[in-house]
């Protein structure tokens, strides 16, 4: 018999909590790779002529994305409210405004990969609200410490489907069977590797990178010998860089003067994550991810996520 997601209420203080919020996540992402498997049928692929707050052209399949997965949240009874990428405002879930739970969410991340058929993912995260149960909930209870995260983690929609997340105590990846339309535990205990991997990052802004990273990547390339993947989507970048080692980066530029990566639904599940399984999460500053204290819902940092080693080589 596999051992299936059930497992998660066994984990730690949160686990049992967790789990309703878990299958949600599971059952979004069973739809969204449908969806996504089908979308070139539907005339899905390509923009649906709108723009996300940060000013980026939106993908049909971000939308219909954040659709399925706002509905799953809805459909657990334990979310007050969503703040997504894809969303200005917090969204209230007017049916359960005194539930315990926010999540955030990238629900489709990497999205400029679709019209090539790369992959691409989900990431979310679950925090406590700070209100009384008895009020509204407010974006102010979504600004929290990377430290109060409660859940965190990432589906990948790639050759498989897998689900890769934590509730404090490890962290887990599972894979989605066709056969029995269950997601199994295919990743227990993921350990990220101190040595080997890649770097990844996007190496064409170089001469843009604050910092001095240039030339502290060039530092590490010629002691470390590290070879370079980059995908462009960082679910599938980092899903990497925790099984292979190395460092995923996106440090601040020209363009993107405090970094691309937005803090509370890509920064901080990733950094949740890469702690939890034995690596290091660093934004710029020497500071680590998970102390920074989030200011606004769609709020950028820059990221350095990976094996110790290799985020110390470049932030030292
Ligand atoms: P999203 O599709 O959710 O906007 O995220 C895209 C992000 C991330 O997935 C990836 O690491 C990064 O953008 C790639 O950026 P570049 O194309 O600038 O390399
Ligand atoms: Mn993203
Ligand atoms: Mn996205």
């Amino acid at each position: 018999m596999p051992s299936t997601m059930n497992n998660i209420a066994k984990q730690g203080d949160h686990g049992a909590a967790m789990m309703p919020v878990i299958q949600g996540v599971g059952r979004a992402a069973i739809e969204i790779a449908a969806v996504l498997r089908g979308a070139v049928f539907r005339g899905a692929l390509g923009g649906a002529g709108s723009e996300n707050v940060q000013g980026e052209q939106q993908q049909v399949l971000d939308v219909l994305s954040d659709e399925i997965f706002l509905e799953e949240m809805r459909s657990t009874g334990f979310i007050c409210a969503v703040g997504s990428e894809e969303q200005e405002e917090l969204l209230v879930i007017e049916e359960y405004t005194s539930a315990d739970y926010l999540v955030l969410v990238d629900p489709l991340d990497g999205s400029s990969n679709l019209d090539v058929d790369g992959p691409v993912g989900t990431i979310f995260s679950v925090v406590k609200r700070k209100t009384a149960n008895s009020e509204r909930p407010h974006v102010s209870d979504t600004l929290q410490n990377g430290r109060e995260v409660i859940a965190a983690g990432y589906v990948l929609y790639g050759p498989s489907l897998m689900l890769v997340c934590s509730v404090g105590e490890g962290v887990h990846g599972y894979t989605y069977n066709p056969n029995n339309a269950r997601f199994e535990v295919s990743h227990p205990d993921m350990i990220v590797p101190e040595t080997g991997g890649y770097y990844s990052v996007n190496e064409s802004n170089k001469d843009a990178w604050a910092d001095d990273m240039g030339n502290k990547l060039d530092g590490m390339k010629e002691k470390t010998g590290l070879g370079m993947r980059y995908v462009g989507a960082m679910v599938a970048d980092m899903h990497r860089t925790i099984l292979k080692g190395g460092v995923f980066l996106y440090p601040a530029d020209d363009k993107n003067t405090t970094g691309k990566l937005r803090l509370l639904y890509e920064a901080i599940p990733m950094a949740f994550i890469m702690e939890h399984a034995g690596g290091k999460a660093m934004s710029s500053d020497g500071i680590a991810i998970l102390d920074l204290e989030p200011e606004a819902l769609h709020q950028r940092v820059p990221v350095y996520l990976g094996s110790e080693t290799n985020v110390d080589a470049l932030l030292g």
